[in-house]
């Protein structure tokens, strides 16, 4: 990895700003392999070399990763002149390239991943991937077993567009589980409109087997662990999503 100035590693990490960078390691705070490093233009491999703060070993990572629970009204971009956006959430990162990894409409809510890292963004995105994210939709008539298997036939849209297939689970009372691989606009709501069951409510419970966590209120972010990330391109088994499991996930 190249080496990055000891200022820029602190303020990458999210420890302070460049300027209060600097000012950190000019005050003694930090070591480099145990020895005081008081020059913030000290550059450093952080992959081979120990940076700590106070003490502590600091551990460096090149990008970040968030997951949010994105909020019903809120625009999925970085900006936006009128309306309000995912990122204008985070204002503790604002500046630092994080960016929406693909996009929830408006009027969905639920699991949205947010990163620096371009490469991740498009192995998650991509159809090739077979990474499947999960929705939970409430529709207007019910979803039945010709709904499903439509569904895994590959649905051709009211456009002629042919989506790849995708599973459907009739919940009842007017409910399903929908799981795809593909993120067209608008998917998964064309595609229930398709069967002539038009979406009323819309949220993302889960993509691979990353779920959305039950206490991340609206509007909420956390960064992912390792763990998270390599849960994202795991396929999870329906089986996992019982009645129970979905009705903590109700509003
Ligand atoms: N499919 C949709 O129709 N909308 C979303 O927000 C996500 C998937």
């Amino acid at each position: 990895m190249p080496q990055i100035r000891l200022d820029k590693l602190l303020s990458d990490m999210g420890i302070a700003s460049r300027k209060e960078s600097r000012a950190v390691v000019k005050s003694g705070r930090v070591t480099v392999d145990g020895s005081l490093e008081k020059h913030p233009e000290r550059k450093v491999d952080p992959t081979r070399e120990t940076v700590a703060l106070d003490g502590e070993a600091l551990q460096y990572r090149a990008h970040h990763y968030y997951m949010m629970n994105k909020p019903l009204g809120i625009v999925t971009a970085t900006e936006d002149r009128e309306q309000k956006t995912v990122l204008d959430l985070m204002p503790s990162l604002c500046g630092r390239g994080i960016f929406p990894v693909g996009r929830l409409d408006k009027d969905t809510d639920g699991l949205l991943i947010l990163t620096d890292d371009g490469e991740f963004a498009h192995r998650v995105i991509s159809p090739k991937s077979c990474v499947e994210k999960l929705y939970y939709a409430k529709v207007e008539g019910e979803p039945d077993a010709e709904d499903t298997a439509a569904f895994a036939c590959g649905l051709v849209l009211a456009d002629g567009t042919r989506c790849l297939p995708a599973l459907l689970e009739p919940l009842g009372d007017q409910r399903c589980l929908v799981r795809v691989v593909e993120g067209k606009y608008h998917q998964v709501r064309r595609m229930l409109a398709a069967r002539g069951k038009p979406v009323r409510e819309l949220r993302r419970l889960a993509i691979g087997e990353l779920c959305l966590e039950k206490d991340l209120a609206p509007g909420a972010f956390r960064e992912l662990t390792e763990a998270d990330l390599c849960k994202l391109f795991c396929a999870v088994p329906m089986e996992k999503w019982s009645k129970t499991t979905l009705d903590s996930y109700e509003n």
